[in-house]
């Protein structure tokens, strides 16, 4: 794929700099994901499924002579300044998605330079597809080449997801950075998010496309629904570990074990427990159908994780539910779930190539007639990880 600045960007640097193009001296492209399976699984220590997709965040940076970053957020048009070394939060969310991970290479002990970086792209933000980790992923891609740490893209991942975790509170876990950085344009990834070993998946699906569907109702990871799944989490695994320790993790417990320490847990703990269990065991078989290219298969999957999400994790939304459920009815979708943290953003659908307007026109119609909304649509394209344009 050639990668080039979007228009809308390279108009904005030459009014700033002029036609003086080459003083921008680093431009680097940083990718959305989407996750085909196995969702609400990384913070348990089991296996996810993303992939980086052609919607991603572009940055432009040069060198300053002084110890400040001047920083362009070109689509929400603002402009900060932020005095070096940083010092803490700013208060501003994108400003400190940024902070944060200045914050991680001070703290090793690093100097940061001086930096004027104007970034955008074609990423919806809030739609579930990680605009917030391409963010970070991007300025640890930029701040590791300007200042020659030579961290490996697992290893910036990981500074990244500490820079969520204690910087911004935001106690998430590792994929949306890891498969921003790590992505294949060839196929998804699947993930080992205890030992971050990962390999590439082959999509056999030939005849098939990936449709994302906008529900347009924003979620936001921040409030305390995501952080209280992750704290039951946590209490299910102590009860699990009381009775058998050598579970390291929530997903590597089984069902037969959850049985049996059933009256140690809260039911809604037991709940999820369940839901992180069984989804962990279906990315595996998610695996074997896909490499195989089996739709009825994968679709079954992707369908039973949206049940386990509504009813025993219960992270969805009306909207969310209505259009998984309109869409599977229809001919030509295998499957469908709602994908990402939940509560808003888009349904993942697994869609038979020659059916995809239809189902985009069928679904639209029905979306508003139902709740006066307009749904929008991406039909998924991979793109590879980060890189240097
Ligand atoms: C958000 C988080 C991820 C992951 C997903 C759910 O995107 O940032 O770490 O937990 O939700 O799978």
């Amino acid at each position: 794929m050639k990668v080039e600045l979007p228009p809308h960007l390279r108009t904005y640097l030459k009014n700033l700099t002029g036609e003086q193009a080459d003083r921008w001296t680093h431009l680097v492209r940083s990718p959305g994901r989407i996750n085909l399976i196995g969702e609400h699984i990384d913070y348990t220590g089991g296996l996810v499924m993303p992939a980086s997709i052609d919607k991603a965040i572009y940055f432009a940076a040069r060198p300053l002579d002084t110890p400040e970053w001047r920083l362009h957020a070109v689509d929400l048009d603002q402009t900060t300044v932020l005095p070096l070394p940083i010092a803490g939060r700013t208060g501003r969310q994108w400003v400190d998605y940024l902070a944060g991970i200045g914050v991680q290479f001070q703290d090793q002990g690093q100097f940061l330079p001086g930096l004027e970086i104007v970034f955008g792209g074609d990423l919806p933000n809030g739609a579930g597809v990680s605009s917030s980790a391409a963010l970070e992923g991007g300025m640890a891609f930029l701040l590791n080449i300007l200042l020659g740490t030579q961290l490996s893209r697992p290893e910036l991942a990981q500074l990244c997801k500490r820079s969520s975790n204690t910087f911004l509170q935001i106690p998430s876990g590792i994929m949306d950075q890891f498969a921003s950085l790590n992505g294949l344009a060839t196929g998804p990834i699947v993930l080992n998010c205890a030992t971050l070993a990962f390999e590439p998946v082959k999509n056999g699906l030939n005849t098939y496309s990936f449709l994302l569907v906008n529900s347009m109702v924003t979620h936001d990871n921040s409030d305390g629904a995501y952080a209280r799944r992750v704290t039951e989490c946590e209490q299910a695994l102590e009860a699990v570990r009381n009775t058998y320790p050598s579970v390291t993790h929530l997903s590597a417990a089984t069902l037969g074990q959850l049985d049996a320490i059933k009256e140690s847990l809260s039911k809604v703990a037991f709940e999820r427990a369940r839901y992180v269990v069984a989804e962990n065991d279906r990315v595996r078989a998610a695996v074997t159908a896909l490499e195989a290219g089996s739709a009825v298969e994968f679709g079954r999957l992707l369908n039973a994780s949206h049940v386990g999400l509504r009813d025993e994790y219960e992270v969805s939304c009306p909207e969310l539910d209505f259009l998984q459920s309109q869409a599977i009815a229809l001919s030509g979708v295998a499957g469908a779930r709602m994908m990402g943290g939940g509560f808003g953003g888009c349904t993942l659908n697994l869609v038979y190539s020659d059916r995809l307007e239809d189902v985009q026109a069928v679904l639209e119609q029905r979306y508003r007639e139902k709740f006066h909304l307009d749904c929008t649509f991406y039909p998924v394209r991979l793109a590879a990880g980060t890189s240097l344009i």
